[in-house]
């Protein structure tokens, strides 16, 4: 008898046949509309394997419900949608996808600092609506990227990406991240720094850290007033590492320059959000690794994350 999982998002055919010709296979038919809450509840009691994504919270409650859950596969790299300390002591393995989106998210983080420096979006949405009347010298002015500096929080994989394309635009590049990386340092000529040094001699600070609660708000009023006027904000990683309020009054109040954001407390972010009405502001809809190759290769890995435990062979990338 096959093990029966349960796949939380339509996922594409390739990988939904790769996971059925092992598995006994039950899916949320849709690709845009989460999974229900009360359907997720019901569908994990018997199942030995889910594959979910980062728009499910596996807390303690679902977990208590799963009755044969062995492997929980995140088709992400971050998993704090996860309670992992939960899935330790349930003896469930949980699973995720790192290495394969590192370069597209890094592209992504790049791409997110220059449209934010360069205000891309505004100078397009001024040229579709009307405004472009002119040249003039100060018009739509933004702040230089090439030999500017680059402060990244987090320096692993993404982080080491991120470094290569500054690199190729003559950056400096400070970090800061738990424990001092020696020989990606050597290698790029970093400048590893204390936490508040980073913030105040950025010119863009980028944010590449997982989100967990040491890193919860660790970007908040106190930090942004140490930043400069001029300087940049970017994060690609997780939306609760910057208080959003105190972000809001630093962009309204001139406190820091701009910010790029892919990712935010609450996403779907509502329309409603006072974040939406600042013109400083570069707003995207968590797309880091929204690459077809990208994501083909996520899904791909989540699925062999999933079969392999089920037939007591490890899985690729074990985070509990
Ligand atoms: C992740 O993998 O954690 C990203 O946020 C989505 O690719």
């Amino acid at each position: 008898m096959k093990p029966k999982v349960y796949i939380t998002r339509r996922i594409p055919l390739e990988i939904l046949s790769q996971i059925e010709e092992k598995c006994d296979v039950r899916m949320w038919h849709e690709e845009d509309i989460p999974v229900p809450r009360e359907v997720l509840e019901s569908e994990i009691v018997d199942v030995e394997g889910l594959f979910c994504l980062l728009t499910e919270s596996i807390d303690i409650d679902l977990l208590w419900k799963a009755k044969n859950l062995r492997v929980i596969s995140n088709m992400a790299v971050g998993y704090n949608n996860i309670d992992i300390q939960a899935a330790k002591q349930k003896g469930i393995t949980v699973t995720n996808t790192p290495g394969v989106l590192t370069e597209t998210t890094a592209d992504l983080t790049f791409a997110l600092l220059m449209a934010t420096a360069r205000r891309i979006v505004e100078s397009s949405d001024y040229l579709r609506q009307g405004n472009w009347n002119t040249w003039s010298p100060m018009q739509l002015t933004g702040q230089d990227i090439y030999g500017a500096t680059l402060g990244i929080i987090g320096m692993g994989r993404i982080g080491e990406s991120l470094v290569k394309r500054a690199k190729g635009f003559d950056m400096e590049v400070l970090y800061y991240n738990r424990s001092r990386k020696l020989e990606v340092e050597e290698k790029w000529g970093l400048n590893y720094v204390g936490f508040e040094e980073l913030l105040k001699e950025s010119d863009f600070v980028c944010i590449l850290t997982p989100y967990t609660k040491e890193t919860a708000n660790l970007i908040g009023e106190r930090e942004l007033s140490l930043m400069k006027k001029t300087a940049i904000l970017i994060n690609t990683a997780r939306g609760g590492i910057v208080d959003e309020k105190a972000l809001y009054e630093s962009l309204k109040n001139g406190g820091i320059w701009a910010a790029g954001l892919d990712v935010f407390a609450d996403e779907p972010l509502s329309l409603n959000h006072p974040l939406l009405t600042l013109p400083n502001l570069v707003t995207l809809p968590h797309i880091g690794s929204a690459s077809i190759k990208t994501r083909l290769k996520m899904a791909e890995l989540a699925a062999e994350n999933l079969i392999l435990p089920l037939y007591d062979s490890t899985p690729k990338h074990v985070v509990v």
